[in-house]
């Protein structure tokens, strides 16, 4: 039998990054640290490179991807749109988990687009990210490095036990630090509107684009942002929203936010001790990965308050249970 070769995980340093920035420019692809999730890196403007991404992540062709950028200026050659528009945002949040969708230039493939008229773009915080970025010369379209539909990975280990044999390597950052990807914001419609809850907070948002609307309603084709199918982001074992459901016996799983199931036996993750959104949000994924392999019967999730990061949690949560 062929076993595919293993893909080789290297902790990040100046020769593993340059190593890593070499293989990118020259059209191969592998996954990165952001202060969010692990992002599958690919040069965007080469159709290649993002061929292979769709490929490895077995991703539909009309989910655009996110370009990552090193600097601020980088813009300039992705989108038309006028940077002083969008300067208060980006004083303000970048580097960090917001993404903006902006008018396109044509230099920007149709693939990488999913063959819209508009691009994501990201300036992430993580330092090994934007290293990697410059290491490249190249700009970085960058989906989680998840195979579709399946968690989004907060460790090099998740993207190891998902993508390893399909991808050329992976840098090993650590866990990410904010742990749900990034907020996304539409500059390329007649108000900004946000389009996926994210790392950084509506509310904050709002306190910088007053009367901001969101378009984040569980869809199941054709999405303006895939993030918002209604199938997202699941594990493989059955999961639901827990609504005051008896909760017992050893398969039986549970994330919890304030309730302690009476059952011993139940397999409860907690999400924050200190009730913190920012830890929750933080450990969610690495919950899911953890229950998922347990080999339970049934997954329940508990909601959580539905403010700050609060609200990007409880949107992976129905969207992981959208498929029972
Ligand atoms: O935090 C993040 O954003 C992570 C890290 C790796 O940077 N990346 C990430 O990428 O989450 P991905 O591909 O899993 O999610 C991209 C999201 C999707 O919901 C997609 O629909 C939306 O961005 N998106 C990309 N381009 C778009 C566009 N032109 N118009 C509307 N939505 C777009
Ligand atoms: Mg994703």
């Amino acid at each position: 039998m062929n076993l595919p070769a293993l893909t080789p995980v290297w902790t990040p340093d100046d020769v593993t990054i340059r190593k890593a920035g070499s293989i990118l420019s020259e059209g191969g692809i592998g996954a990165m640290p952001t202060e969010t999730v692990y992002g599958l890196a690919g040069d965007a403007l080469n159709p290649t490179a993002v061929s292979r991404i769709f490929e490895a992540k077995n991703r539909p062709t009309f989910n655009p991807l996110i370009i990552h950028i090193a600097e601020p200026e980088d813009l300039h050659y992705l989108t038309v749109y006028p940077i002083e528009k969008a300067e208060l945002l980006i004083n303000k949040f970048w580097p960090g988990p917001l993404t903006l969708v902006l008018p396109k230039r044509k230099e920007v493939p149709d693939l990488t687009t999913g063959g819209k008229d508009s691009v994501a773009i990201r300036l992430p915080a993580h330092p090994i990210a934007r290293n990697l970025i410059r290491a490249s010369g190249k700009y970085l379209a960058a989906p989680s490095a998840n195979p579709f539909n399946y968690i989004s990975p907060t460790t090099a280990y998740h993207v190891q036990a998902q993508l390893s044999g399909k991808i050329d390597f992976i840098l090993d950052g650590g866990p990410c630090t904010v742990g749900v990807e990034s907020t996304v914001i539409s500059l390329a419609e007649k108000t900004p509107v946000l389009l996926r809850h994210g790392g950084l907070s509506f509310e904050d948002l709002e306190a910088v684009l007053p009367g901001l609307t969101e378009r984040t309603s569980i869809l199941h084709e054709s999405p303006d942002a895939p993030g918002q199918l209604a199938v997202h982001y699941s594990p493989g074992t059955r999961f639901k929203l827990w609504n005051g459901e008896d909760l017992s016996g050893p398969r039986t799983g549970f994330i919890s936010w304030t309730h302690v199931p009476e059952d011993p036996e139940v397999v409860t993750y907690r999400l924050s001790e200190s009730q913190s959104l920012i830890e929750g949000a933080s450990r969610l994924f690495q919950g899911l990965y953890e229950l998922d392999g347990k080999n339970l019967s049934i997954i329940y999730a508990e909601p959580v308050p539905d403010t700050g990061l609060g609200r990007a949690i409880n949107d992976r949560l129905r969207r992981a249970a959208g498929k029972s």
